[in-house]
This record gives C-alpha cells, structure tokens and sequence, in this order.
C-alpha cells in the first residue's frame, strides 16, 4: 500500500474505532492542539459541516452548555447538542437565521467546504476559493470580537489576495497543515486569531 493510502487508511479505521462521522475530525483536533482555538462555553458555528466529524469535535471540547451550529447543503444526521441548518453559506438568510438562534454573536466559526469535484484544478481551486469568501463574509457578520475562525483553503493562484483580505479581519493569520492531512493534498488551514469589528 502506497503510503498515502496507508495514512487514509490509519484515519479511516481510527475514527471508526473513535465513533466519528470523518476523518476530518483528526484535522480539527489537531489544530486545536497547536492553536487552542476551543474554550470551554465557546459558541460554534461550523460551515460545510456534514457529514459532522468537526461538529463532533467541537460539541467535545465546548461541553454541553454551549452552542454549536451546523450548516451544510446536505442534510446533516442529528447529533446529540448540536443544532443543524440545512442551506448554502452563500445565501444570508441562512447567515439571519444564526444570528437569531445564538441572539447575539459567536465565538468561533469553522469552515471545511468544499466544491463538487470536477478534477480540474483551477476550476476546483476557484469554486474553493469562492466559497471560502462567503465563509468569510459569513464570519465577518457572526463573530464578536478578538473571535476565531479556521477556513480550510484549497492552494493556488487566487490564496494569497483571499489571506490579504482575512488579515483585514483578523490580526493574525496561520497558515497549517495538520499531520491527519495527506501531505501532497492541495487544502491546507487558515487558522485567523483576534478578529476586529470594523
Ligand atoms: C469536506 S466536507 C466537510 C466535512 C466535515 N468537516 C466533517 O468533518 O464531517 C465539505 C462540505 O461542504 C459542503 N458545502 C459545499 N458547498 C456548500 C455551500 N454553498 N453551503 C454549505 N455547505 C456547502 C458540502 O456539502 C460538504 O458536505
């Protein structure tokens, strides 16, 4: 087995072993460990969340008190704690109707989408990139202050205007490639720290 397989393989099998919906959730988890993005109470909002592997993670390390939001295009099976929305990041109304559940603003929002596939990288990368703004504008209109967000982020010709356009939010940008990643995919993570109301 080619030691890419053998590394989705090791995924795969664990989060089955662990009871998670993905292997994404490896993802999460470990950028957690390198950036403590989750305090205990935070309230979440999670972007392109099915099949819900990240909402796992998220509800484990905000505890059961606090609030986490998924939203996705496709239906999203229930999960204990967690409430899910099923619409497109691109549409506000979605947007109003989390600003309505939580009445106020949140502490972190999360984004893992991802395109239908075509295989042709630009077009891929671009429809990526696309919605990764939505998913900032989304952030932009639901986080408090010095709030959180992690974008999942396909590399490519139009990343580095789209992290310009993060640090106007955010004072800090990392860029992150978790180990649960495959080294030679094209996504990586951008971990945005402090955001600031404009
Ligand atoms: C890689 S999957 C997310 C996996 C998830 N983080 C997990 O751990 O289970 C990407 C998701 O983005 C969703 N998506 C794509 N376009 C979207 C849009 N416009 N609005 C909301 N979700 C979208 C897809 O339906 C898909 O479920």
């Amino acid at each position: 087995m080619r030691l890419i397989e053998a590394k989705k393989e090791y995924y795969r099998t664990l989060a089955k072993k662990d009871g998670y919906r993905s292997r994404s959730a490896y993802k999460l988890a470990q950028l957690d460990n390198s950036y403590h993005i989750f305090k205990s109470k935070s309230t979440v909002v999670d972007i392109g969340s099915s099949p819900g592997g990240w909402l796992q993670v998220a509800k484990q390390k905000v505890g059961e008190n606090a609030m986490v939001i998924g939203i996705d295009l496709k239906h999203i099976y229930p999960l204990q704690g967690v409430i899910t929305l099923q619409g497109s990041i691109t549409d506000s109304e979605v947007i109003d109707e989390v600003l309505k559940l939580v009445g106020g603003k949140v502490d972190i929002v999360l984004s893992d989408l991802s395109p239908n596939m075509s295989g042709i990288w630009d077009l891929d990368h671009a429809r990526q990139i696309s919605l990764t703004r939505a998913a900032l504008s989304a952030s932009v209109r639901l986080l408090k202050r010095d709030g959180i967000s992690v974008f999942k982020v396909f590399e490519g010709e139009l990343l580095e205007r789209l992290k310009k356009e993060m640090r106007c939010h955010f004072q800090r940008v990392y860029s992150s490639k978790p180990k649960a990643s495959r080294q030679r995919s094209s996504e990586q993570y951008l971990v945005c720290l402090d955001f600031t109301l404009t």
